[in-house]
């Protein structure tokens, strides 16, 4: 894996041709970088392999900043192939393609074998081996640049427009073959195109930039024909895009209708659309309506199995009587579709696709909802036991109090009987109070009042007959007192 991380690079003109770059490529994948002339998409490039450095951020390769690692040894490890070919124009095919095991000191049997062994890979006949590049098409050097990057069997493969100066038809050819070769070294490329369809067809992953040197996005194809992330994107990736989205829809749910088979064009005897096939049920072509006994060519057939919605529109738009012609994987005939089926089939998945997106968001709000209920729960949980903690330090509280007031009650108490036992220790001590001689005014004795008895009667009251405010009274209830305290 290597990885981008903030890049940037300025040239010494104070051209920003990399701004904040952040990408990871996978190891043993196809990356692809796309975007406008101009856009950082070389830059970036040389930088992976040490050409040029970043002015700042870092870039590691398994983790391993590309600093710490020697420039040599990283070329070694990965191959170059140079945006418009870039071969010694006085060295030759094999020369060129040996050149990186030459700078290895391979001996000269296992480079040369080598080499011979990369031409046949990437397509090109052995007869031009000994030609210099000048002698050769834009296309045929652009695949010695492409031997000449795998020659020393690096683990990464560094791609700079390989195909650019290839026609269409010999392009797509090339992709094949190209595809091919991953399918058997499996190396980790990354590889640049201004070609939108050559990075879908070719990327597991597309970056694309923008002028600046910004990351506009980065996706599987897929994703950046489903979701661009902007108009930008939007319109790199193309208007046709949803056509180009059938490119990853299978072909496997399409209704396959009967048509009459004949082995022999002119038996055909209707109007109806009739397929000639060969003893094995293999479709050969269409019988001719306007011309008796001839057939029409049969143009593409697709496999359900293996084949995707594009191929299926394809052969059914390439079909002289408009119906798309599905084959086994043996070959023989598996039945017809048209292409209006297939845009209703198309139609239906993407209805599905959108229900399945609606769902997922749908899905993603519930979970969003869930998260703010158990957040929700949590600080509700979270008062309660706070309330709770509250409620407690108040119960001890409570009871600290009770304690206190009960001690403090003891306390009053003991005061109290001290009290009460001192008051009657000095009860005690005392002496009974003298009794009260009421004033003389209040109780006053008129002998003038009292019946003439005879003088004994002041004798009496002279032996102190008891009167109100007796001492008698105040004697025993003095006793009453000192027995109760006792
Ligand atoms: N040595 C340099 N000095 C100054 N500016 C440079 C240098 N090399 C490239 N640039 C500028 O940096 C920017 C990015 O260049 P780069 O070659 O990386 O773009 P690109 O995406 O590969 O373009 P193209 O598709 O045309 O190959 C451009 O504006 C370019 O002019
Ligand atoms: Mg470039």
């Amino acid at each position: 894996m290597i990885e981008f991380k903030s890049v940037t690079k300025t040239y010494r003109d104070g051209t920003t041709a990399v701004h904040d770059l952040s990408l990871v490529i996978p190891s043993d994948k196809i990356t692809v970088i796309v975007g406008p002339s101009g856009c950082g998409k070389t830059t970036t490039l040389r930088m992976i392999n040490r050409m040029l450095e970043p002015t700042s951020g870092q870039i590691t390769w398994d983790r391993n900043p590309l600093r710490n690692i020697r420039k040599t040894q990283l070329r070694r490890e990965m191959g170059y192939v140079i945006q418009s070919g870039g071969l010694f124009p006085h060295r030759t095919v094999l020369e060129n393609i040996q050149t990186v095991p030459h700078l290895l000191g391979w001996k000269k049997d296992r480079s040369q074998g080598r080499a011979e062994e990369l031409l046949a890979m990437v397509g090109l006949e052995s007869r031009l081996a000994n030609r210099y590049p000048s002698q050769l098409s834009g296309g045929q050097q652009q695949r010695v640049g492409v031997a000449r990057a795998l020659a020393a069997d690096p683990r990464v493969l560094l791609m700079d427009e390989p195909f650019s100066a290839v026609d269409p038809v010999v392009r797509a050819d090339l992709h094949e073959q190209f595809l091919e070769i991953q399918r058997q070294v499996g190396k980790t490329i990354v590889m640049i195109t201004h070609d939108i369809d050559e990075a879908i067809k070719l990327g597991d992953q597309i970056a694309i930039m923008r002028v600046g040197g910004v990351l506009a996005q980065v996706g599987s194809p897929q994703q950046l024909l489903e979701e661009p992330v902007d108009d930008f994107v939007a319109g790199f990736v193309g208007k046709d895009r949803g056509y180009r989205g059938l490119s990853f829809t299978s072909a496997s749910g399409l209704p396959l209708g009967s048509v009459q088979l004949v082995r022999d064009a002119a038996s055909a005897r209707t109007d109806a659309p009739v397929l000639v096939v060969d003893e094995n049920a293999n479709p050969l072509g269409w019988a001719d309506r306007t011309r008796p006994g001839q057939v029409q060519m049969l143009g593409t057939t697709f496999e359900p199995d293996t084949d995707t919605m594009r191929m299926a529109l394809d052969s059914a738009l390439n079909s002289p009587v408009g119906l798309a012609v599905a084959v086994a994987q043996n070959g023989r005939f598996a039945g017809v579709v048209t292409a209006s089926q297939i845009l209703d089939q198309v139609r239906h998945l993407k209805a599905s696709v959108a229900d399945a997106i609606a769902a997922r968001a749908e899905a993603d709000a519930a979970r969003v909802e869930a998260e703010a209920a158990r957040k929700e729960a949590e600080s509700v949980r979270q008062e309660a036991s706070r309330i709770a903690a509250d409620a407690d330090a108040e119960a001890d509280e409570a009871a600290r109090i009770e304690a206190a007031i009960k001690a403090a009650e003891e306390k009053e108490e003991q005061a109290r009987s001290a009290e009460q036992a001192a008051a009657a220790k000095e009860a005690a001590t005392t002496p009974a109070p003298t009794p009260t001689v009421e004033p003389e005014q209040e109780w006053t004795w008129d002998p003038a009042a009292e019946p003439k008895v005879g003088r004994t009667d002041a004798g009496d009251a002279e032996t102190g007959d008891p009167r109100p405010g007796d001492s008698t009274a105040g004697d025993s209830n003095a006793g009453d007192a000192e027995s109760h305290y006792r």
